[in-house]
């Protein structure tokens, strides 16, 4: 299994596996809108034949340039590949680009208050917490939870630097590395 940043040759696989797996679902223009705006952001995860089976969709919000900050769009793992960390690994992987990339503070996400699965994964797993609830938000009526991750602990557990803040002590070399990286 491989996870990896997603390309605009992945935006209709991706959007094939949000069809098959959840009833929040988006126009083509929404994925491209995404891929465009924020190559570095969304990612998928890939079998040994190449075919997608999980991927993250995700952003910047516009509106907080003195307090940058990611959203989670949409997150799925198709039914054949649960439970084998892959959900975990891509948020992570959005997670660190919304950082180094964008030096974003925190991420958010809405969930709904019936989706135990997904709640376990952002409560147990990766630290989100619930910052309000948002009534009748999902077109069926149901409640969500509007949730937040601090990337604050997360940065500093993993050594995750924004490119832009790199120390003067760092050699010219490492940082005509990380440069090309971009
Ligand atoms: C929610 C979802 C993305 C999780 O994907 P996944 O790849 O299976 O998740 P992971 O393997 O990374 O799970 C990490 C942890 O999350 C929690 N978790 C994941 N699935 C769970 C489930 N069915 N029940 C309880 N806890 C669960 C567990 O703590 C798990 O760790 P563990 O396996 O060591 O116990 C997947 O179930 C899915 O695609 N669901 C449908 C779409 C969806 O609900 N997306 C989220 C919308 S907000």
């Amino acid at each position: 299994m491989n996870i990896r940043c997603a390309k605009p040759d992945d935006l209709m696989n991706m959007q094939h596996c949000n069809l098959l797996c959840l009833p929040e679902n988006y126009q083509m223009k929404y994925y491209f809108y995404h891929g465009l705006s924020w190559p570095q952001l969304s990612y998928v995860a890939e079998d040994e034949k190449g075919q997608i089976v999980g991927y993250v969709l995700a952003k910047m919000e516009e509106d907080s340039e003195d307090n940058p900050h990611g959203h989670i769009t949409s997150l799925a793992v198709k039914r054949s590949h649960r439970r084998l960390g892959l959900a975990q690994k891509l948020m992570d992987q959005a997670s660190r680009a919304m950082v180094e990339c964008f030096k974003a503070k925190y991420v958010s996400l809405h969930v709904r208050k019936s989706n135990r699965a997904a709640l376990n994964l952002y409560t147990t797993t990766l630290k989100f917490t619930i910052s309000e609830i948002e009534p009748k938000y999902y077109a069926d009526g149901e409640d969500a939870y509007a949730m937040k991750r601090d990337l604050a602990p997360f940065a500093i557990q993993n050594n995750i630097v924004p490119f832009g803040d790199l120390s003067s002590s760092q050699s010219t070399d490492d940082k005509d590395v990380i440069t090309e990286r971009l």
